[in-house]
């Protein structure tokens, strides 16, 4: 890759973390990310003021940046709103500009086996372009380089999102026998009078013979990828203005119900910036976060800044999966890999595996492969999770994944009573799937949600705090009752799953009203809420989540409760957990945030201790 400042291809990609300041974009950087679209509010926002200044004195950050189809996609309401992120509704589109340099890219799948041939869309303005394929895990390595392809410039749908680009095949490649399972990146790239535009295709490559060379398959988020991927301007946050959505997140109908796979991820998805910083973060300084300060997400003003997906860039590869990977295959762990939807066409897929692995954002899942984890623990095996936010049944059809959210009844499949329990809404849903996340992962979606962001827990310890510090987990970490694990991280935030406890004699207990186990083992917790706290003198649209109050709401309802003061009041304050599960002949082990595996990628000893008993032991 021709910009070595991307994660991965130098010593500082340890730097991840909240150190970064907003703003700080480099002219090689700034040269990558031309194609990026929308970013023409960006001269009515403060904190980005001298980004625009500078940029407005080389000629225009709007002429050099932003494509035409984006410069009228601020509608009138947005006025209205004049917090940052709320201000510019930012979305990468192409830009029907053929003076425009750019190149765009996907394959037709998620992922492949070793034989299968890959087929890669790809529009672009340059007559020729260029691939390079990267296998991403404990180094960055090039398997394969096409140049000179050529290239052809296509029409692009507005709504995209939902139906796909539809852009013709451009190149295929059969992917050869001796690949190894893991994470590729397909980088594309175009060049003109020395110009040089990145963009990055992606897929997964299953083992050839799945858990005959390998203890731990990893099933990457890729269900919250797709959720939160923005190319096109849909995804199961919002809708573009087009499409009759206001550009701002709404969580009650102002998301699309269907993610195409057939589009390109957004940026930041797939490769990001080092120090990109993560959504969660903790304030260092009295002066961060002082009393009476508004609430702050020093990462959105960061991506931004620097043309990355914006709030959308909490999930991908580069965001959370990476990180796990590149740390365990250096650690010596031989890893397989598959997408979450692989279990749909094979529900076999765990056979020959003795533990499987997710980590971060992993917050939305088909029952597909609900069932076979379910049916691989009762037989024995291992579930590790070390991630987060676990909410969402979601159902994957015709390349797309449709999840109805909060809108249930509006899912065709609602509509048959014998199949109403496929609707795509929250797992918890009492008259749909009914079927609380506990009982699989030993954590609760709605027993958390936020923490160490904006207004939830902004001046949290950013650690665990632990309880039964004798547990096997924790064995080699040498952790004392009563200590905070990866405050410095912090491992805490930005969503994390939770169960409900009580206390007795110093330590944790399931109970149980959330459906957990009653012989669920809590080892540590943090404290977290449904939404922000916002009655803290701020105006409403200084907060980007939004009150605690509004997720309660939904979450009696999901749960069939009456909406009365006491009920709402149990869905405020939530926590994140860690538990340890017996299920079956098999046993299920939960560090459930999404930010646990920075803390692989920045080195805390304990998080590596405490991750390494567990992987050791579910292998053994
Ligand atoms: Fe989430």
């Amino acid at each position: 890759m021709s910009d070595k400042k991307y994660e991965n291809e130098n010593e500082a990609a340890e730097d991840t973390g909240q150190e970064t300041e907003a703003g700080a974009v480099d002219s090689g950087r700034r040269s990558v990310l031309k194609s990026a679209a929308g970013v023409s509010a960006l001269g009515a926002l403060g904190a980005l003021g001298a980004e625009t200044a500078k940029a407005q004195q080389k000629g225009g950050l709007t002429d050099a940046i932003v494509s035409p189809l984006q410069r009228d996609r601020f509608p009138p309401s947005q006025g209205a709103r004049n917090w940052l992120t709320n201000a510019a509704y930012w979305y990468e589109f192409p830009s029907n500009d053929p003076d425009d340099l750019e190149v765009w890219g996907y394959t037709d799948k998620l992922s492949y086996a070793p034989g299968d041939e890959v087929a890669l869309h790809v529009n672009t303005t340059a007559d020729n372009y260029e691939i390079e394929i990267y296998r991403d895990g404990a180094e960055l390595v090039s398997v394969h380089t096409a140049k000179s392809l050529k290239g052809a410039y296509h029409e692009t749908p507005i709504d995209c999102y939902e139906k796909g680009c539809g852009w013709p095949v451009s190149h295929r490649f059969t992917i050869p026998n001796d690949w190894k399972s893991g994470s590729y990146i397909i980088v594309l790239r175009v060049e003109r009078d020395g110009q040089v535009i990145e963009q990055d295709a992606w897929f997964a490559l299953r083992a050839k013979r799945p858990g005959a060379d390998a203890d731990i398959l990893f099933v990457l988020s890729t269900a919250t990828w797709l959720a939160y991927t923005d190319f096109g301007g849909g995804s199961a946050y919002r809708i573009p203005p087009e499409k009759g959505g206001g550009g701002m997140e709404s969580r009650d109908t102002a998301y699309a119900t269907r993610q195409r796979i057939h589009r390109p991820w957004a940026r930041g998805f797939i490769r990001q910036p080092v120090g990109t910083p993560s959504w969660a973060w903790k304030p260092r300084r009295y002066e961060d976060f002082p009393i009476g300060s508004p609430p702050r997400y020093p990462s959105t003003e960061y991506y931004l800044a620097n043309g990355l997906s914006f709030k959308n860039m909490l999930a991908g590869w580069a965001n959370y999966d990476a990180h796990f990977a590149r740390w365990a295959e250096r650690e010596g762990y031989t890893i397989e890999y598959a997408s979450q939807f692989d279990f749909i066409d094979l529900p076999d897929l765990l056979d020959n595996y003795k533990l499987v692995v997710a980590v971060g954002h992993d917050e939305y899942v088909p029952p597909e492969q609900r069932n076979a984890f379910d049916k691989f623990v009762e037989a024995g095996g291992k579930l590790a999770r070390f991630a987060g936010n676990l909410n969402w049944q979601v159902r994957f059809e015709d390349n797309a994944q449709i999840c109805y959210k909060h809108q249930h009844e509006k899912d065709p499949v609602w509509a048959d009573p014998s199949k109403r329990h496929l609707a795509s809404t929250w797992w918890h849903q009492h008259d749909g799937a009914n079927n609380p996340p506990v009982t699989t992962w030993g954590v609760n979606g709605h027993k958390g949600v936020y923490a160490m962001v904006g207004g939830a827990t902004p001046r949290g310890a950013g650690g665990f705090t632990v309880y039964r510090n004798k547990h096997w987990a924790f064995a080699d970490a040498d952790l004392y009752y009563g200590d905070i694990l990866g405050g410095s991280v912090p491992v805490i935030g930005s969503e994390v799953d939770g169960v409900e406890y009580t206390f007795r004699y110093g330590l944790p207990y399931p109970t149980g009203e959330d459906g957990a186990p009653m012989d669920l083992e809590i080892l540590a917790l943090a404290p977290a809420t449904a939404g922000e706290e916002t009655d803290h003198g701020h105006p409403p649209e200084a907060h980007f989540i939004g009150p605690s109050e509004r997720d309660a709401v939904q979450y009696v309802d999901t749960l069939g409760l009456e909406q009365t003061p006491e009920n709402l009041d149990k869905f405020v304050r939530g926590c994140a957990a860690i538990t340890n599960m017996k299920k079956g002949k098999g046993e299920v082990f939960c560090i459930c945030t999404l930010q646990w595996v920075l803390g692989l990628t920045q080195r805390e000893p304990f998080v590596e201790a405490i991750t390494r008993t567990v992987l050791n032991r579910y292998t053994a």
